[in-house]
């Protein structure tokens, strides 16, 4: 029988997806999340409530634990319990502009927290982790597009210092342990259930309100904007595909993404970079309404433009296809006027 696979996180936006997919094509799934108040509780409560619907029609493939990851016992005992194969770790404090006030929550989630999980995934001996990093990591980098070889070792927030941590965290346990880890940099994520402090919501939430809408950096930043549908299919692959070490790994010259132990790198983002402005003008066009603009600064801690470099994931998966930007667009907005009336 299959062991099941843990999802921490799974009440978030990315998690819910992935249980959703996980569930319908057979998989067991232990889903842990600590349902925080960071944005609207409701929002997670209906993802839940809809990942248990489903299961309902044919049961016991699905158990959620509310749990918080830096509740070491507990977490021990979900391990002892399932002892899973595969652990995908996407509990976190998320969000760049939160992370300038609240700076005790990131350390406590996405260092505290996430150390647990290592220490578990270490005694339990866990086949695969799959771990969220970001592409925030990439800084002040102005190289584009942004490969996993480059250098991350200038963020400019907190967030990022975190995620940063997580991926040097992860190196030193796969190095240690022969735990197998593979870190992925997600570049902004959007689409049906997405995060009310992103963009894509927050933008569409100010449109449809006739709210004057703020635009930092006077619209001149840019995004890899990735449909939820296309993380979610890269992900399952990895399910299947543990990192390995690379016997070509040059101790002398070495390469950021990959390591002589089982650990590696990889972005998960679309290949193209888009305007704000310009993502901005294809949600006005799907509402065929005006936004407010007001420009204004760049916010601390923000990066001017994200590019997501995909040669090695391609390399270990082949070439994905990725949903036109209209596309998801539309999906997202037909999503928002359903869930919001
Ligand atoms: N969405 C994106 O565009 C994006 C981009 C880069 C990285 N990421 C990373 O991907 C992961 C998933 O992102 P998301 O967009 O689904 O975010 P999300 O906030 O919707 O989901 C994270 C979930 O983790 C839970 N959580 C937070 N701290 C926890 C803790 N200490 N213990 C247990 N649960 C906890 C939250 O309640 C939430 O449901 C995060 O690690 C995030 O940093 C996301």
């Amino acid at each position: 029988m299959k062991k099941p696979v843990l999802i921490t996180g799974a009440a978030g936006f990315i998690g819910f997806h992935l249980c959703k997919n996980l569930l319908n094509n057979g998989y067991k799934v232990i889903g842990l999340d600590n349902l925080n108040r960071y944005y609207d509780i409701k929002l997670k409560e209906k993802r839940l409530e809809l990942l248990n619907i489903a299961e309902d029609k044919k049961k016991a493939n699905w158990v959620f634990k509310k749990v918080d990851l830096t509740d070491q016992e507990n977490i021990l005992e979900i391990f002892k319990t399932y002892n899973p194969d595969v652990v995908i770790n996407l509990a976190a404090q998320a969000g760049v502009r939160y992370s300038l006030d609240n700076p005790k929550e990131y350390i406590n989630s996405n260092i505290v927290g996430f150390s647990n999980l290592l220490e578990c995934c270490r005694f339990f001996k866990v086949k695969n982790l799959i771990y969220a990093s970001s592409s925030s990591v990439y800084g002040g980098n102005t190289k584009f597009p942004f490969s996993e070889n480059d250098s991350a070792s200038h963020p400019v927030s907190l967030y990022a210092a975190t995620k940063r941590s997580n991926e040097l965290l992860a190196h030193s346990y796969s190095h240690l342990y022969g735990i197998p880890c593979t870190g992925v940099r997600f570049f902004t994520v959007y689409g049906p259930w997405g995060r009310p402090d992103m963009a894509p919501m927050i933008f569409t939430e100010a449109i449809i309100n006739r709210k004057p809408l703020k635009i930092f950096n006077y619209g001149k930043s840019s995004r890899s904007f990735t449909f939820i549908d296309d993380v979610i299919e890269i992900l399952v692959k990895l399910i299947s595909k543990p990192s390995f070490a690379d016997k070509s790994f040059d101790t002398s010259k070495p390469n950021q993404s990959s390591s002589w132990c089982p650990h590696r790198i990889l972005n998960i983002g679309n290949e193209n970079s888009i305007g704000i402005l310009e993502f901005l003008q294809k949600i006005e066009k799907e509402l065929g309404l005006e936004a407010i603009k007001e420009f204004e600064s760049i916010q601390k801690g923000d990066v001017i433009k994200t590019s997501s470099d995909n040669t090695i994931i391609n390399e270990l998966i082949g070439i994905q296809k990725k949903t036109p930007l209209e596309k998801g667009v539309k999906i997202f907005i037909d999503w928002y006027k359903n869930y919001y009336k």
